[in-house]
């Protein structure tokens, strides 16, 4: 079947196969490998993905669901500049990684996480992030980062 998806402001359109998965038409038919495959059983959040605005694992939706949407993709997040996101330049002051691998979907969580609740507290932040499984860090560095970013990201909200 043939699917277009806007990754990243650009329109990628394939025939995939019915059964693909988001993440696989993100990774393979959009070239974007930032996302990962951590698990398949839509438990460590490695995936994760804006779909029109809502952060989902990409190892949960079909492509063809996410026909004629919007993806964004850790990819996305930078400006045309180069300049870093905000979540993306928290997590770096913040040490809010080691091994890196969990991080994009992290990002991704957490700019969903501060689209709807622009001023969580610590414990809204860790219940955001359940989801997204991190064998490196123990989170600590990973909530501070969020906390950090949520007033430059406040500032970037339309008004
Ligand atoms: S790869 Fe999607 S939740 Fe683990
Ligand atoms: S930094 Fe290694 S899994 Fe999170």
């Amino acid at each position: 079947m043939k699917v277009t998806i806007k990754v990243n402001g650009n329109q990628v359109a394939a025939e995939v196969a019915d059964r693909t998965l988001l993440v696989h038409f993100v990774r393979e038919v959009a070239g974007l490998t930032a996302t990962n495959v951590g698990c398949d059983s839509t438990s460590c959040g490695a995936c994760t993905v804006l779909l029109d605005g809502k952060s989902v694992k990409s190892c949960t939706v079909l492509a063809a669901q996410a026909d004629g949407s919007e993806v964004t993709t850790v990819e996305g997040l930078a400006d045309g500049s180069g300049e870093l996101h905000p979540v993306q330049a928290a997590f770096h002051a913040e040490h809010g990684l080691q091994c890196g691998f969990c991080t994009p979907g992290m990002v991704m969580a957490s700019v969903s996480l501060l689209a709807e609740n622009p001023s969580p507290t610590e414990d809204e932040v860790r219940t955001a992030l359940e989801g997204n499984l991190c064998r490196c860090t123990g989170y600590h560095n990973i909530v501070r980062a969020v906390l950090a970013a949520a007033p430059a990201t406040r500032e970037r909200r339309p008004a």
